[in-house]
């Protein structure tokens, strides 16, 4: 019998669907049945943002508070491979995606089947990675492969074109001087390759062992400065989103986390990047080490 694939997503700005479209293509070239499911929230996100909007979201994104999702059908109810195509919004899994980790026709779905996810991404998307593969791993699914893409431009560049992007729903380069924001159009397009080196795995009855052969085709490349930024960043969201999340009036406080923001992007995060290059990266090359390989699915 045939390969089923499930290809489940959510997109705002259609950059996922855009990656998704791309990598499975392969596998529909090879005569696998790739069944390919959009998911929305009953209530969607304006797209382009406003200020506060985007910025509002942060709290039950960071809590981990799931939103109702529209119906989607599935044409199967067993599938050989589930793909899962996610973003992550302040560290986390965006609340969509979140939404589609915590429902039960997908915990169903995935439950023994081997998953692999595709995250698109500014930068940062190591903490979000982590609490996926939790779900997953908790779920009973074996995560299997993971491919993470990224803006490659450096972080301060980012943080400008990434808020052009969101604020006018234009992925285009902002003021015709800075690069175009998100996923490069040649890493999109690139994505065919681990498309490709799935199904043959997959064809091949060895899907769980993909990681490694991906991992070669640099599916994953770890930036340790936003490693520490990250590693410190995420403690110091949890702490934010649990105080906001108990206030009456949000707004005030979403503001100064705003704030808070931009001055740790910019002040903070260079100190820290050096006080760790001096004092710590020297004496943790074991830790640094392992960590890698655990965000790299390989341990
Ligand atoms: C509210 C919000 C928060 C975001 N936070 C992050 C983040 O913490 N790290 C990151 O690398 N990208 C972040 N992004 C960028 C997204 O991960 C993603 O690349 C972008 O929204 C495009 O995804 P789409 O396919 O849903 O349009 C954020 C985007 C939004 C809208």
């Amino acid at each position: 019998m045939g390969k089923k694939v499930l290809a489940i997503y959510y997109t705002q700005s259609g950059q996922m669907k855009e990656i998704i479209d791309s990598f499975t293509a392969p596998m529909v070239a090879a005569g696998i049945d790739v069944d390919t499911v959009a998911v929305k929230p009953l209530t969607e996100y304006a797209f382009p943002w406003t200020g506060p909007r985007f910025f509002s979201v942060m709290p039950d994104c960071v809590l981990g508070v799931p939103q109702m999702l529209q119906p989607y059908q599935l044409k199967e109810t067993r599938y050989d491979l589930v793909i899962l195509g996610y973003q992550p919004w302040f560290l986390s899994p965006s609340i969509p995606s979140n939404s589609i980790l915590q429902d039960p026709t997908f915990r169903q779905v995935i439950k023994n089947t081997p998953i692999i996810t595709i995250s698109a991404a500014r930068n940062m998307w190591l903490s979000a990675y982590e609490r996926v593969h939790k779900i997953l791993t908790d779920a009973g699914a074996q995560h299997a492969g993971n491919i993470a893409l990224v803006d490659r431009h450096p972080n301060f560049i980012s943080f400008v074109t990434i808020f052009y992007w969101m604020l006018t729903g234009k992925k285009e380069r902002y003021l015709n001087k800075f690069p175009k924001p998100g996923v490069d159009e040649q890493d999109i397009k690139g994505t065919k390759v681990y498309g490709k080196i799935i199904s043959e795995h997959l064809l091949a009855g060895n899907v769980l062992n993909v990681q490694k052969e991906l991992m070669a085709k640099d599916a994953v490349v770890i930036n340790y400065p936003l490693m520490v930024i990250e590693g410190k960043a995420k403690y110091i969201f949890a702490a934010w989103a649990k105080f906001i999340a108990k206030r009456n009036n949000k707004a005030p406080w979403i503001t100064a986390f705003k704030y808070y923001l931009f001055a740790a992007l910019f002040l903070g995060a260079p100190i820290l990047i050096t006080l760790d290059a001096i004092f710590i990266k020297p004496f943790s090359e074991k830790r640094i080490r392992q960590k890698k390989l655990q965000y790299s699915l390989l341990k």
